[in-house]
Protein backbone atom coordinates (compact mmCIF):
# COMPACT_ATOMS: atom_id res chain seq x y z
CA UNK A 1 0.00 0.00 0.00
CA UNK A 2 1.15 3.37 -0.79
CA UNK A 3 1.85 4.79 2.93
CA UNK A 4 -0.31 7.94 3.17
CA UNK A 5 2.29 9.42 5.19
CA UNK A 6 4.88 9.88 2.82
CA UNK A 7 2.33 11.77 0.42
CA UNK A 8 2.85 15.65 0.03
CA UNK A 9 1.83 18.48 -2.15
CA UNK A 10 2.98 21.45 -2.78
CA UNK A 11 0.33 24.09 -2.31
CA UNK A 12 1.01 26.98 -4.64
CA UNK A 13 -2.02 27.99 -6.80
CA UNK A 14 -3.50 31.16 -5.30
CA UNK A 15 -3.76 32.74 -2.54
CA UNK A 16 -6.80 34.78 -1.00
CA UNK A 17 -6.71 38.12 0.83
CA UNK A 18 -9.10 39.88 3.30
CA UNK A 19 -8.70 42.96 0.63
CA UNK A 20 -9.56 40.97 -2.53
CA UNK A 21 -12.64 39.25 -1.60
CA UNK A 22 -15.99 40.01 -2.51
CA UNK A 23 -17.94 41.66 -0.11
CA UNK A 24 -20.61 39.04 0.31
CA UNK A 25 -19.69 35.11 0.51
CA UNK A 26 -22.39 34.26 -2.28
CA UNK A 27 -20.31 36.66 -4.81
CA UNK A 28 -16.81 35.45 -3.91
CA UNK A 29 -18.43 31.51 -3.96
CA UNK A 30 -19.72 32.14 -7.15
CA UNK A 31 -16.18 33.91 -8.81
CA UNK A 32 -14.42 30.16 -7.36
CA UNK A 33 -17.40 27.82 -8.21
CA UNK A 34 -17.28 29.77 -12.25
CA UNK A 35 -13.51 29.20 -12.00
CA UNK A 36 -14.23 25.35 -10.76
CA UNK A 37 -16.78 24.72 -13.55
CA UNK A 38 -15.02 26.17 -16.02
CA UNK A 39 -12.40 23.74 -15.50
CA UNK A 40 -12.03 20.47 -16.72
CA UNK A 41 -9.72 19.57 -14.11
CA UNK A 42 -12.31 19.58 -11.46
CA UNK A 43 -14.69 16.63 -11.36
CA UNK A 44 -18.24 17.69 -10.38
CA UNK A 45 -17.59 21.06 -9.45
CA UNK A 46 -21.06 21.15 -7.54
CA UNK A 47 -20.54 18.15 -5.12
CA UNK A 48 -20.27 19.38 -1.41
CA UNK A 49 -19.27 16.75 1.40
CA UNK A 50 -22.86 17.39 3.47
CA UNK A 51 -22.49 16.71 7.65
CA UNK A 52 -26.01 15.81 9.63
CA UNK A 53 -26.26 14.55 13.12
CA UNK A 54 -29.68 13.45 14.53
CA UNK A 55 -30.56 14.03 18.36
CA UNK A 56 -27.50 11.24 19.20
CA UNK A 57 -25.56 13.82 18.64
CA UNK A 58 -23.36 10.72 15.77
CA UNK A 59 -22.16 13.28 12.68
CA UNK A 60 -22.71 11.67 9.53
CA UNK A 61 -21.05 12.40 6.05
CA UNK A 62 -21.71 12.00 2.84
CA UNK A 63 -21.76 13.64 -1.15
CA UNK A 64 -24.81 15.63 -2.26
CA UNK A 65 -24.82 17.82 -5.73
CA UNK A 66 -25.64 21.36 -5.11
CA UNK A 67 -28.17 22.71 -7.47
CA UNK A 68 -28.51 26.50 -6.02
CA UNK A 69 -26.47 28.93 -4.79
CA UNK A 70 -27.91 31.86 -4.14
CA UNK A 71 -27.84 34.48 -1.19
CA UNK A 72 -30.28 32.75 0.32
CA UNK A 73 -28.23 30.01 0.71
CA UNK A 74 -27.26 26.31 -0.68
CA UNK A 75 -30.31 24.11 -2.29
CA UNK A 76 -29.16 20.17 -2.86
CA UNK A 77 -31.90 17.74 -3.76
CA UNK A 78 -32.50 14.14 -1.82
CA UNK A 79 -35.35 11.57 -0.20
CA UNK A 80 -37.07 13.16 2.50
CA UNK A 81 -37.00 9.89 3.96
CA UNK A 82 -33.53 9.01 4.18
CA UNK A 83 -30.89 9.03 6.85
CA UNK A 84 -29.70 12.45 6.18
CA UNK A 85 -33.21 13.51 6.54
CA UNK A 86 -33.94 11.56 9.51
CA UNK A 87 -31.15 13.87 11.40
CA UNK A 88 -32.23 16.85 9.70
CA UNK A 89 -35.39 16.17 11.17
CA UNK A 90 -34.43 15.77 14.61
CA UNK A 91 -31.50 18.65 14.17
CA UNK A 92 -31.99 20.78 11.15
CA UNK A 93 -28.77 22.00 11.11
CA UNK A 94 -25.71 20.97 8.86
CA UNK A 95 -22.29 22.08 7.45
CA UNK A 96 -21.31 21.75 3.61
CA UNK A 97 -18.27 21.79 2.37
CA UNK A 98 -17.21 22.50 -1.58
CA UNK A 99 -13.73 20.81 -2.30
CA UNK A 100 -11.93 22.20 -5.03
CA UNK A 101 -8.30 19.94 -4.89
CA UNK A 102 -7.45 20.97 -8.56
CA UNK A 103 -7.35 24.88 -7.38
CA UNK A 104 -6.26 23.63 -3.79
CA UNK A 105 -9.28 25.23 -2.14
CA UNK A 106 -12.50 24.61 0.05
CA UNK A 107 -15.43 26.21 1.23
CA UNK A 108 -17.23 25.47 4.08
CA UNK A 109 -21.05 26.81 4.72
CA UNK A 110 -22.48 26.32 8.27
CA UNK A 111 -26.14 26.72 9.24
CA UNK A 112 -29.67 26.05 9.65
CA UNK A 113 -30.92 23.81 7.04
CA UNK A 114 -35.08 23.35 6.02
CA UNK A 115 -37.06 22.29 3.09
CA UNK A 116 -37.53 24.37 -0.08
CA UNK A 117 -41.05 25.09 -0.96
CA UNK A 118 -42.72 22.39 -3.14
CA UNK A 119 -43.04 24.65 -6.59
CA UNK A 120 -39.39 24.61 -6.58
CA UNK A 121 -38.66 21.20 -5.70
CA UNK A 122 -41.18 20.13 -8.43
CA UNK A 123 -40.23 22.82 -11.21
CA UNK A 124 -36.04 21.19 -10.80
CA UNK A 125 -37.54 17.83 -10.62
CA UNK A 126 -39.62 18.21 -14.11
CA UNK A 127 -36.08 19.30 -15.31
CA UNK A 128 -34.26 16.06 -14.80
CA UNK A 129 -33.44 13.03 -16.53
CA UNK A 130 -36.57 10.68 -17.05
CA UNK A 131 -34.10 8.32 -16.09
CA UNK A 132 -32.86 10.24 -12.82
CA UNK A 133 -37.16 11.02 -12.48
CA UNK A 134 -37.56 7.17 -12.43
CA UNK A 135 -34.76 6.44 -9.45
CA UNK A 136 -36.07 8.87 -7.33
CA UNK A 137 -39.35 7.20 -7.41
CA UNK A 138 -37.57 3.64 -7.35
CA UNK A 139 -35.04 4.07 -4.21
CA UNK A 140 -36.13 3.46 -0.69
CA UNK A 141 -33.08 5.72 -0.21
CA UNK A 142 -30.88 4.62 3.05
CA UNK A 143 -33.44 1.35 3.84
CA UNK A 144 -31.73 -2.05 3.48
CA UNK A 145 -32.61 -3.92 0.05
CA UNK A 146 -32.43 -8.06 0.22
CA UNK A 147 -30.67 -7.63 -2.93
CA UNK A 148 -29.77 -6.30 -6.07
CA UNK A 149 -31.87 -7.62 -7.67
CA UNK A 150 -34.25 -6.46 -5.54
CA UNK A 151 -33.35 -3.09 -6.23
CA UNK A 152 -33.97 -3.69 -9.90
CA UNK A 153 -37.41 -5.10 -9.28
CA UNK A 154 -38.40 -2.05 -7.80
CA UNK A 155 -37.22 0.08 -10.61
CA UNK A 156 -38.96 -2.01 -13.27
CA UNK A 157 -42.00 -1.76 -11.06
CA UNK A 158 -41.82 2.37 -11.38
CA UNK A 159 -41.27 1.88 -15.05
CA UNK A 160 -44.24 0.23 -15.30
CA UNK A 161 -46.18 2.51 -13.41
CA UNK A 162 -44.81 5.29 -15.79
CA UNK A 163 -45.10 3.96 -19.09
CA UNK A 164 -45.85 7.40 -20.59
CA UNK A 165 -46.52 11.14 -19.89
CA UNK A 166 -44.88 13.58 -17.26
CA UNK A 167 -43.74 11.96 -13.56
CA UNK A 168 -44.27 14.02 -10.77
CA UNK A 169 -41.80 14.48 -8.27
CA UNK A 170 -42.05 11.78 -5.51
CA UNK A 171 -43.74 12.98 -2.39
CA UNK A 172 -40.72 11.72 -0.25
CA UNK A 173 -38.28 13.91 -2.45
CA UNK A 174 -36.97 17.03 -2.33
CA UNK A 175 -35.16 19.85 -1.70
CA UNK A 176 -33.32 21.29 1.23
CA UNK A 177 -31.28 24.73 1.71
CA UNK A 178 -28.29 25.28 4.11
CA UNK A 179 -28.90 28.98 4.71
CA UNK A 180 -25.23 30.04 6.31
CA UNK A 181 -24.37 31.74 9.41
CA UNK A 182 -20.78 31.08 8.77
CA UNK A 183 -19.12 30.68 5.37
CA UNK A 184 -15.33 29.78 5.13
CA UNK A 185 -12.45 30.22 2.20
CA UNK A 186 -9.94 28.06 2.20
CA UNK A 187 -6.71 28.37 -0.30
CA UNK A 188 -3.86 26.10 0.24
CA UNK A 189 -0.39 28.15 0.65
CA UNK A 190 3.00 26.81 0.96
CA UNK A 191 4.34 25.94 4.65
CA UNK A 192 0.82 24.83 5.49
CA UNK A 193 0.92 28.76 6.12
CA UNK A 194 -2.78 28.71 4.15
CA UNK A 195 -5.53 31.91 3.88
CA UNK A 196 -8.58 31.12 5.53
CA UNK A 197 -11.26 34.22 5.31
CA UNK A 198 -14.95 33.70 6.71
CA UNK A 199 -17.53 35.93 6.90
CA UNK A 200 -20.06 35.67 9.42
CA UNK A 201 -23.20 37.80 9.19
CA UNK A 202 -23.21 41.29 11.52
CA UNK A 203 -26.64 43.41 11.44
CA UNK A 204 -27.20 43.66 7.80
CA UNK A 205 -23.23 42.60 6.54
CA UNK A 206 -20.87 40.30 6.40
CA UNK A 207 -17.79 40.93 8.59
CA UNK A 208 -14.53 39.12 6.66
CA UNK A 209 -12.20 37.79 9.14
CA UNK A 210 -8.75 35.71 8.80
CA UNK A 211 -8.28 32.35 10.94
CA UNK A 212 -5.23 30.86 11.14
CA UNK A 213 -4.43 28.45 9.75
C1 LIG B 1 -20.75 12.63 -6.59
C2 LIG B 1 -21.95 12.24 -5.76
C3 LIG B 1 -23.12 12.98 -5.87
C4 LIG B 1 -24.24 12.63 -5.12
N1 LIG B 1 -25.34 13.42 -5.18
C5 LIG B 1 -26.40 13.14 -4.41
C6 LIG B 1 -27.52 14.04 -4.37
O1 LIG B 1 -27.53 15.12 -5.00
N2 LIG B 1 -28.58 13.68 -3.58
C7 LIG B 1 -28.59 12.53 -2.84
O2 LIG B 1 -29.58 12.26 -2.17
N3 LIG B 1 -27.54 11.68 -2.83
C8 LIG B 1 -26.44 11.97 -3.60
N4 LIG B 1 -25.36 11.14 -3.58
C9 LIG B 1 -25.41 9.92 -2.74
C10 LIG B 1 -25.14 10.31 -1.27
O3 LIG B 1 -23.75 10.52 -1.07
C11 LIG B 1 -25.66 9.28 -0.27
O4 LIG B 1 -25.14 8.00 -0.57
C12 LIG B 1 -27.18 9.19 -0.25
O5 LIG B 1 -27.79 10.47 -0.34
C13 LIG B 1 -27.67 8.51 1.01
O6 LIG B 1 -27.20 9.24 2.13
P1 LIG B 1 -27.80 9.04 3.61
O7 LIG B 1 -28.07 7.58 3.78
O8 LIG B 1 -26.73 9.55 4.52
O9 LIG B 1 -29.06 9.87 3.70
C14 LIG B 1 -24.20 11.48 -4.28
C15 LIG B 1 -23.02 10.75 -4.17
C16 LIG B 1 -21.91 11.14 -4.90
C17 LIG B 1 -20.62 10.36 -4.72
Amino acid sequence: MTDPAGLRAMYTRGTLDEADVADTWVAQLRLWFDTAAADPAVLEPNAIQLATAGADGQPTVRTVLAKGIDERGIVFYTNYESAKARDLGENPRASAVFVWLAHQRQVRLTGPVSKVDRAATEAYFAGRPRESQLGAWASPQSRVVASRAALDELAAAVEARFTTGDIPAPPNWGGYRLAPVEVEFWQGRPGRLHDRIRYRPVGDAWVRERLAP
